[in-house]
């Protein structure tokens, strides 16, 4: 194996890099560096791809005629045309169940926070405030109803989460669930007329995109709630801000966002935001398990064992 060629265009985890050094012939891409040139060197020869948060589409894959295989660090691989690597005969794979845990509870400790205003209470004791007034007081989940968008891996982990708190849960996905006892809506707009908390959980791609928009976040109404853990491109990013500038809905916990690590001025000037840098899976824990999946992959497949977690287009 060590003969293989395998590429790597932005930086990964040192467990990554050392990892596939070991194993392969590993070429990586220095960041400030002519990542054209790069290609034109490595790109012929490489038969493996480590990816994180890479566009990999038909014009990349021009490049890398003899690739089989790209092992995408995380389980949203959004930033991979899956359709067109499918159409080469190129194999991609994600790192799928090692994030669950992690992202659940994340996305239930950023629903708190967003209701009850934790950072910015903080900010407030940190401003030397507390006796200056009272802080004002924040929302709670009791007696809300919590609509989740996509009920995968991570969607019931949190309803599982969620359940705890006694709240109302309905969901909206491809298809009714017949194992969850939930309400079911068979569409986005409907689901969001019956919940005041929307939690976004569905994959990003062509399919989502903006889909949370203005009309369902007025359907969210005044004491509405938009937490998104999943990614930003499903929500309509102006509309969310004008949602909150007009108090159409009331908060918003957002961990992704559309154009990473751009975050909007707009979303940054709203006090009833919580913002986070995408950290869903940013525990030492998993994210070791995502790197030691990504190499699992490559070591698997160029020992002619087959991909461990391969994309199921
Ligand atoms: C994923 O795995 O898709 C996460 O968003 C990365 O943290």
């Amino acid at each position: 194996m060590k003969s293989t060629d395998v590429i790597m265009l932005r930086p990964m985890m040192p467990l990554v890099t050392e990892a596939l050094d070991r194993h392969f012939t590993l070429h990586r891409a220095d960041p400030a560096g002519d990542a054209d040139r790069f290609l034109a060197e490595h790109g012929p020869r490489a038969r493996g791809m480590a990816v994180s948060g890479v566009r990999v589409d038909g014009a990349l894959l021009d490049r890398l005629p003899k690739l089989e295989i790209i092992a995408n660090f995380g389980v949203g691989y959004d930033t991979i045309d899956a359709a067109e690597a499918g159409r080469r005969g190129i194999v991609v794979t994600n790192t799928p169940d090692v994030l669950t845990d992690e992202v659940a509870d994340l996305a239930v400790g950023l629903l708190l926070a967003t209701l009850r205003q934790i950072p910015q209470v903080d900010r407030y004791l940190r401003a030397g405030k507390w006796l200056e007034k009272p802080y004002p007081l924040t929302g709670t989940l009791r007696g809300r109803r919590i609509g989740i968008l996509g009920l995968g891996r991570i969607g019931r982990a949190i309803a599982h989460r969620l359940e705890a708190f006694g709240v109302e849960i309905a969901y909206h996905g491809r298809s009714r669930q017949a194992d969850v006892p939930y309400a079911y809506h068979a569409s986005l707009l409907d689901l969001a007329r019956a919940v005041d908390v929307l939690m976004v959980v569905a994959p990003g791609g062509p399919e989502t995109r903006g889909i949370v928009n203005r009309e369902v976040l007025q359907a969210l109404g005044p004491e509405g709630v938009l937490i998104n853990v999943a990614r930003g491109t499903l929500v309509d990013e102006e509309a969310l801000i004008a949602a909150l500038s007009d108090g159409t809905i009331q908060s918003a916990g957002l961990d992704v966002f559309a154009d990473e690590p751009r975050v909007p001025a707009g979303l940054i000037a709203q006090e009833h935001a919580v913002l986070l840098p995408h950290v869903g899976s940013a525990s030492v824990h998993t994210r070791t398990a995502m790197g030691q999946l990504v190499v699992d992959n490559l070591v698997s497949w160029f020992s002619g064992k087959g991909p461990v977690t391969p994309v199921v287009e």
